[in-house]
């Protein structure tokens, strides 16, 4: 059967997508999961039969959103991979990528990502981003704390084994292994995850403003789960160093400025409404703005209806312990007659 892999997304929705999916206006037809993360949304959507267009600013999402929700039917085997680098290729993209050195990974390990990158640029179509995820997922549990932007001498520190051990009784060791164990070790649980919903779904790496602008049909919905003000938002800090190996970061509006992000929510809103019949946005009442400030705004411009779950989020500071009311805002989009 198949399974949503393990990802390690900041901010995903995990514990908290079949009741997303569930409160859906729609049982059937077509949604766009416009801030689509780690895809854990547009995954239980896939299951649940709809037609899923999965977007997002970051390529590393983007090769998640190819790998597990457009690809329908294909895996790839260790035998995909067994083909030879030469030494100057690997020396030149070694090169390219050297700004990880000492940043993320010891040199002998950039290294070796530098071979791994360049054999993903000689595989094709969806084996090339199932293998683009798995270096991801590689990439990710090598590093503490499982982002991007944790300070060298920190790394350094907390993949010492025997201070880990002696600070925290666990030796995390499997920051230390080679990328591709991480790769074998999570192929089988990546090829489990691709199936097919008999939809032609979709992946999408674009700003959100410009996403809506490509749009060529009205879709039945429109998800959204913004990195919202004064939380774990810096997403291009947790994971752009990935999509500078492969040199495709994109800009994008900032959404996570307090004085600016409902007027950044509205502006979409707004562009969004010729295009949908809903827009659905997942919030908690721990964020701002409030969910009456983003009721309020959406008001304008159709019916708003309010769906609310108690939901404990696993988080490793006590204060945060509290439960959140997780919500989601569904607006039925006036219609212009
Ligand atoms: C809260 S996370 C989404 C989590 C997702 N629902 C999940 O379950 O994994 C917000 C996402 O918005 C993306 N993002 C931030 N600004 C964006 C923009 N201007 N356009 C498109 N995506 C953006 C981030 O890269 C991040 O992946």
């Amino acid at each position: 059967m198949s399974k949503y892999p393990k990802i390690n997304y900041i901010g995903n929705k995990n514990k908290l997508t079949y009741w997303i999916v569930d409160n859906f206006p729609y049982s059937k037809g077509t949604v766009l999961d416009l801030f689509c993360g780690g895809c854990s949304v547009s995954y239980a959507l896939k299951e649940k039969g709809y037609k899923v267009y999965s977007n997002d600013a970051l390529y590393s999402n983007y090769v998640l959103a190819k790998a597990i929700i457009e690809n329908n039917n294909v895996t790839l085997n260790k035998e995909d991979l067994d083909f030879h680098i030469s030494k100057k290729e690997i020396a030149k993209k070694y090169k390219d990528i050297n700004f990880l050195e000492n940043r993320l990974y010891f040199p002998n390990e950039v290294e070796e990502l530098a071979e791994l990158v360049c054999k993903s640029a000689q595989l094709k179509d969806y084996k090339k981003y199932l293998f683009l995820s798995l270096i991801r997922r590689s990439m990710i549990r090598k590093i503490p704390y499982s982002r991007m932007n944790v300070p060298w001498n920190q790394i350094v520190k907390l993949r010492d084994e025997d201070y880990s051990y002696a600070k925290y009784k666990r030796r995390r060791a499997y920051h230390n292994l080679p990328f591709i164990d991480h790769i074998y070790d999570n192929l089988e649980n990546y090829n489990n995850s691709v199936f097919d919903n008999n939809q032609n779904n979709m992946a999408f790496n674009y700003d959100a403003f410009k996403m809506i602008d490509s749009l060529s049909e009205k879709v039945d919905v429109i998800y959204m789960d913004p990195p919202y003000p004064a939380t774990m938002n810096k997403y291009g800090d947790f994971y752009g160093l990935y999509d500078n190996i492969f040199d495709k970061g994109i800009k994008y509006t900032n959404f996570s400025e307090n004085n600016r992000f409902l007027d950044n929510l509205e502006k979409l809103i707004i562009k969004c409404l010729p295009k949908t019949k809903y827009i659905v946005i997942s919030e908690n009442n721990k964020t701002k703005p409030t969910i009456s400030e983003i009721s309020t705004m959406l008001s304008k411009y159709g019916k708003v209806e309010i769906k609310e779950k108690k939901h404990q989020y696993k988080v490793t500071n006590k204060e945060n312990k509290n439960e959140t009311i997780e919500v989601l805002i569904i607006l039925e989009v006036k219609e212009n007659k």
